[in-house]
């Protein structure tokens, strides 16, 4: 039976043939793919139905897999090459060495007391150390918790808190567009923060710590349900929940994915603009493309710092061949004179790829031509921090290309839209069956109680047995699948998901306001934009309280989190409960009309009027 093909990704028929025998197999699919992993103990099971956990009885290490097979067979060859803030900035580890890196790491980790299933906290920039101590926390078992180095000291405070982190592992400092961000400073803010235990921090571009570290080799045999990592990432109530992901399943769907989709073979050069802050930094920057031995270049800097070539000059000197990134870099670059991109050489470039938010059709014809000079595929890839990977990617086949569509789901996947009026109409988007990348768990307020963060878990994303992704999503004549982006209260701005309940409760904090609701409006560059609707409780000034408030969102999430509306209005539309109607916000924000179904749940139809003028003032920049 066909489970993989060289042309798999490429010709539909192929795909249909292994798509099908992945559904109708899917445990001899992934035992299949299975193979690529160095096991230590090989698994019992691929899937248990009873108890819903991947590859049972197996164990391996993570770390091993990605690095030491590669340090012993290619020990020369370049794993990471890092380019700094400013051009010229340059460093390349080959795979030997960021073996080498990794075990002091994990040393020093030993040496402070750091045992398998303990939590340690990564809030650091984009260099390799930073990929070298989330693999030095698997090579020993240690769950890694990556915070996004961008995140205030209170962000950062809450998910160590939560996740009752050890060790935080950080830089003196962070270069970012020629400013020094104060990186061991924000960790000390966020400690004098912390009520209970706080962890001891290791500054690891301080020389010093690695003084007298005997340098220990081992590697620590982890079962398959071993946590591998937590990250934080915000769903559509409350506060930032922590996704948890167990190591084997989880590496092994995120090579295969990585495999077929992005075609990736050992010779590739792979550039991926993304953060280890963000899933994307995990599956296919640290995980994937070193498992399968690629060289692997990353950026520090901006791409538009000190001039907007940053990430063609890099693409052109170190040949680049894959290349993963966001439409809102897309959107920034393409803004600027085309002579930045006409006068480098970028034929080394074979596919290319997007991820993080819908990217819209003037965006992909850009990167399509302008990038990829209509040689190179694009795979507008579509997942989540939940899901572990690629759940829905088109096909790399040019005579194929559509803009903006996600196309077809992943071998083993099956997913359903439902609620759609018929069947090529938006509807929600879920997953009806079970695959390796699925998050173990979530941490959720009360990390001890396992049975209520389960319960939390299953409140949010489970229906009918159906995996609820959020999303919206319609099949196009073809069946391809095209997503639109959240159905609910979660904002994506310029790719980062932030839930409007954060913002809330960071503005609700300020001296002066009564109450808020936060929701999403459509921007050119970000994607989306925060739209704030505040009501005042007392008579402060507009200007004032709009101070307040911006400073209260730096402190509270972090630089991105900047609103770029705030209507100061008498009251926010409310059911007759007292639930705020953010729907109906939402499309005067847009500018669309309310319906009489609309409003036929709203219990204060007079606040409507001030809220609609309110929001023609501030989109009108009065
Ligand atoms: C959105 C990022 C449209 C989506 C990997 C999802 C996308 C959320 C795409 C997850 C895409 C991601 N097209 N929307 N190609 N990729 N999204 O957890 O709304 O940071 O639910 O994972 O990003 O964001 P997360």
């Amino acid at each position: 039976m066909l489970f993989g093909h060289e042309l798999a990704w490429k010709e539909q028929d192929i795909y249909d043939e292994i798509y099908e025998n992945s559904i109708q197999n899917f445990n001899e699919f992934w035992a299949f793919h299975s193979k690529d992993i160095a096991f230590s103990r090989q698994p019992s099971s691929i899937f248990d139905k009873a108890t819903g956990k991947w590859l049972s009885g197996a164990a391996g290490n993570i770390c091993y897999n990605c690095v030491d097979k590669h340090a012993i067979a290619t020990p020369k060859k370049p794993a990471i090459i890092w380019h700094g803030d400013l051009p010229g900035e340059r460093e390349l580890v080959t795979y030997s060495e960021l073996l080498n890196k990794i075990c002091s790491i994990s040393s020093i980790l030993r040496l402070s007391g750091i045992k398998k299933g303990d939590v340690v906290a990564i809030y650091m920039p984009m260099v390799p150390d930073a990929i070298a101590a989330m693999l030095a926390c698997a090579r020993i078992g240690a769950i890694h918790l990556t915070i996004f180095a961008g995140f205030s000291p209170s962000a950062l405070a809450y998910r160590i808190e939560m996740s009752n982190a050890k060790i935080l592992l950080t830089y003196k400092k962070a270069s970012r567009s020629g400013k020094t961000i104060d990186l061991l400073g924000n960790c000390q803010k966020a400690l004098s923060e912390i009520k209970g235990k706080t962890p001891k921090i290791l500054v690891l571009d301080d020389e010093d710590i690695y003084l007298n570290v005997s340098i220990n080799r081992d590697v620590v045999e982890c079962d398959s349900d071993d946590n591998l990592f937590i990250l934080y990432t915000s769903g559509s109530s409350g506060k930032p929940k922590g996704i948890i992901h167990s190591g084997l399943p989880f590496l092994l769907y995120a090579a295969t994915t990585f495999k077929f989709i992005f075609d990736a073979k050992s010779d590739d050069v792979y550039f991926c603009t993304s953060d280890i802050g963000w899933i994307t930094g995990h599956s296919y920057i640290a995980y994937a493309p070193l498992f399968q031995g690629l060289s692997i270049v990353i950026f520090e800097g901006n791409p538009t710092y000190p001039s907007p070539d940053r990430y063609w000059d890099i693409i052109e000197n170190e040949s680049v061949t894959l290349f993963y990134t966001s439409p809102t870099a897309l959107r920034t670059l393409q803004a600027f004179d085309e002579n930045y991109i006409k006068s480098r050489d970028l034929s080394s470039l074979r596919i290319l790829g997007s991820v993080g938010e819908p990217i819209d059709e003037k965006t992909w014809n850009w990167f399509f031509e302008a990038v990829g000079k209509r040689r190179c595929p694009i795979v507008d890839t579509w997942w989540q921090t939940e899901t572990g990977g690629i759940i829905l990617a088109p096909l790399l086949d040019l005579k194929r290309q559509k803009p903006c569509v996600v196309g077809k789901p992943f071998f083993g996947i099956a997913p359903k839209i439902i609620d759609a009026k018929d069947e090529f109409s938006l509807g929600r988007l879920t997953i009806t069956n079970k695959w390796p990348g699925m998050c173990s768990s979530i941490l959720y307020e009360c990390p001890e109680d396992i049975g209520a963060c389960v319960n939390i878990f299953n409140k949010n994303y489970l229906k009918d047995g159906l995996f609820l992704t959020g999303d919206g999503a319609f099949y196009d004549t073809d069946f391809d699948i095209k997503v639109t982006g959240r159905l609910d209260d979660v904002l994506n701005i310029s790719g980062h998901r932030l839930s409007s309940a954060e913002f809330e409760d960071a503005i609700n904090k300020v001296r002066g306001v009564k109450e808020c609701a936060i929701v999403p409006v459509a921007h050119e560059i970000k994607g989306q934009a925060a739209f704030a609707y505040v009501v005042k409780s007392d008579n402060v000034s507009d200007e004032e309280l709009r101070n307040e408030i911006a400073s209260a969102l730096r402190s509270g999430i972090g630089p991105i989190a900047r609103p770029d509306f705030i209507a100061f209005v008498h009251d926010l539309p409310k059911t007759r409960s007292g639930k705020i109607l953010r729907y109906l916000l939402k499309d005067i924000a847009a500018n669309k009309q309310c319906t009489i179904k609309d409003l036929s749940s709203l219990c204060n139809k007079e606040s409507i009027d001030n809220i609609m003028a309110e929001t023609r003032r501030c989109l009108n920049g009065i």
